[in-house]
């Protein structure tokens, strides 16, 4: 499939803004499908107004299923079951008569795409899966020791705690073999979060610099990484430093698997059928039982908190949305402390700023708030086991102007439906030592489990 030529693309987006009423649902406007649809089936002129749609004013409203749908596609081309790595849309937001949540729902109900596939092929992965780890994560005396040892105190580890927390994890799992003849996997255990915290190291090249070199000298001293190319390795990071480590060899670049938090389909070395999205997840009290606050004692419709960071959509939201006492959507000027606004709030914003990840993904799944992420190209954790679209809502940064009013528009039923969806998936944004069932450790090594099964040279 070829890509379309940027002009094709231009009037399509415009095209698109205008037909498609529903912003969140135009996801992929690059994806070969729409684009090859719209290709074929040009809507007729007078759905396509030489002036788009204001900013502010409201979208035209959704077509209903009726024979006004010229522009639906296909049916094959819109599967019941999205296809994995792909962001499926959120819940239909408008009134009509198209088939209701409900019957949508009755389909699949649950956030999981195939709940008894994936239960059992996770059984099956706790019975057999087995990693190991090189020695440097036991070796105390070596002068690095202090990137490999696992750490004691995980609680102050903030945004880079998931990286932390896999190692802690696994070492305390069934999972961890000593015999690396049996291993399905090899965890290169360097923490890049510690390496950006030591003096020696410190800078992106010196960073990259010993990772290569690290590589080098595990395949130089064990037959493991020559035996698949690296194919079986990984390497786990949640800071965004360790976007470009993979440069530094050839076999980290193109065969070992990167579990990062930093996952986005426009990131340079980031490959997302090879590699896997971490759930990036701030430290918590574990066990941590806190009831989650009712949908009734949330007076917000929607919160938001961070800075700016000289994202575009950022000061969009904020521009347009700041002063909006409905919606508390704060720069610097925090009338409602961080927790209490996911606490209090029916709608928290994950908005792309360096990163296309952060934290408030699960910190608002954590606090029972629904997810709503403006964050294209976010290569979201665990997608081919659950399904975003059951307890999120996923907005293209370009249709930020519409947030107020798409999530104005989402029914109380959907509402209900995603938050008691979000329930379920708490767990699976949770990190506990020794590892706890189809927590985030277990998911993570599920998604590893997903890639094994490759072809070894013997040694
Ligand atoms: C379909 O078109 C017919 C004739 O134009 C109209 O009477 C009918 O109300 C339309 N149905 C829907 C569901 O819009
Ligand atoms: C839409 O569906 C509702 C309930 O199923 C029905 O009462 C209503 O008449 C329908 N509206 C139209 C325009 O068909
Ligand atoms: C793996 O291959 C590299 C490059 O060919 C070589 O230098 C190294 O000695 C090999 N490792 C082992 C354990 O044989
Ligand atoms: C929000 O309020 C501030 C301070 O009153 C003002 O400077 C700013 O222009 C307002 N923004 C919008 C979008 O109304
Ligand atoms: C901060 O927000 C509160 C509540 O929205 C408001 O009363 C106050 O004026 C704001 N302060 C500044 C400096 O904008």
């Amino acid at each position: 499939m070829t890509r379309p030529p940027p002009l094709l693309l231009a009037s399509l987006s415009s095209i698109l803004l205008v037909v498609l009423v529903l912003p969140s649902t135009v996801i992929f406007k690059t994806t070969p499908q729409l684009v090859q649809f719209f290709t074929i089936q040009q809507p007729p002129p007078e759905r396509t107004p030489p002036n788009p749609v204001p900013a502010g004013a409201r979208p035209p409203p959704k077509k209903t299923a009726g024979n006004t749908t010229i522009q639906q596609p296909p049916a094959e081309r819109t599967p019941p079951n999205p296809v994995p790595g792909a962001r499926p849309p959120p819940p239909k937001k408008t009134a009509g008569n198209t088939s209701t949540e409900a019957e949508q729902g009755s389909e699949k109900p649950g956030p999981y795409h195939d709940w008894e596939h994936f239960d059992g092929d996770y059984n099956e992965m706790m019975r057999n899966l087995k990693i190991y780890v090189y020695p440097d994560v036991h070796q105390n005396s070596s002068p690095f020791s202090n990137i490999f040892l696992p750490r004691t105190n995980l609680k102050k580890l903030g945004n880079y705690y998931s990286e932390h927390a896999f190692k802690t994890a696994l070492l305390s799992s069934p999972l961890l073999t000593s015999r690396p003849e049996e291993a399905h996997f090899f965890y290169m255990p360097f923490s890049i979060n510690l390496m950006r915290y030591d003096g020696r190291l410190h800078s992106v090249e010196s960073i990259n610099e010993f990772v290569g070199r690290y590589t080098d000298r595990i395949s130089s001293e064990f037959a493991f990484w020559n035996a698949s190319g690296g194919a079986d390795h990984l390497y786990v990071y949640c800071h965004s430093v360790g976007r470009d480590v993979a440069s530094s060899h050839e076999g980290l670049l193109n065969n070992a698997i990167q579990v990062t938090c930093s996952s986005g389909y426009s990131q340079k070395l980031y490959v997302s059928h090879k590699d896997v999205a971490l759930p990036q997840v701030w430290p918590r009290p574990d066990p941590d039982d806190r009831v989650l606050n009712p949908p009734d004692a949330r007076d917000r419709l929607v919160f938001f908190a961070g800075r700016k960071q000289n994202a575009r959509v950022r000061e969009k939201l904020i521009a347009l949305w700041g002063n909006d006492t409905s919606m508390a959507i704060y720069s610097n000027n925090r009338s409602l402390p961080y927790e209490e606004g996911f606490r209090r709030s029916r709608y928290c914003l994950s908005v792309k700023g360096y990163e296309v990840n952060t934290a408030r993904v699960s910190d608002a799944i954590h606090f029972g708030c629904i997810p709503v992420i403006i964050s294209d190209y976010y290569d979201l954790p665990l997608n081919n086991v659950l399904d975003w679209s059951k307890f999120s809502v996923i907005i293209n940064e370009q249709d930020v102007e519409f947030l107020k009013e798409i999530l104005l528009s989402i029914s109380e039923e959907t509402y209900l439906t995603m938050y008691n969806n979000l329930h379920l998936v708490r767990r699976h944004f949770a990190w506990h030592t020794p590892p706890e069932n189809f927590d985030s450790f277990y998911m993570t090594a599920y998604q590893l489990w997903l890639r094994r099964g490759l072809h070894r040279l013997s040694y």
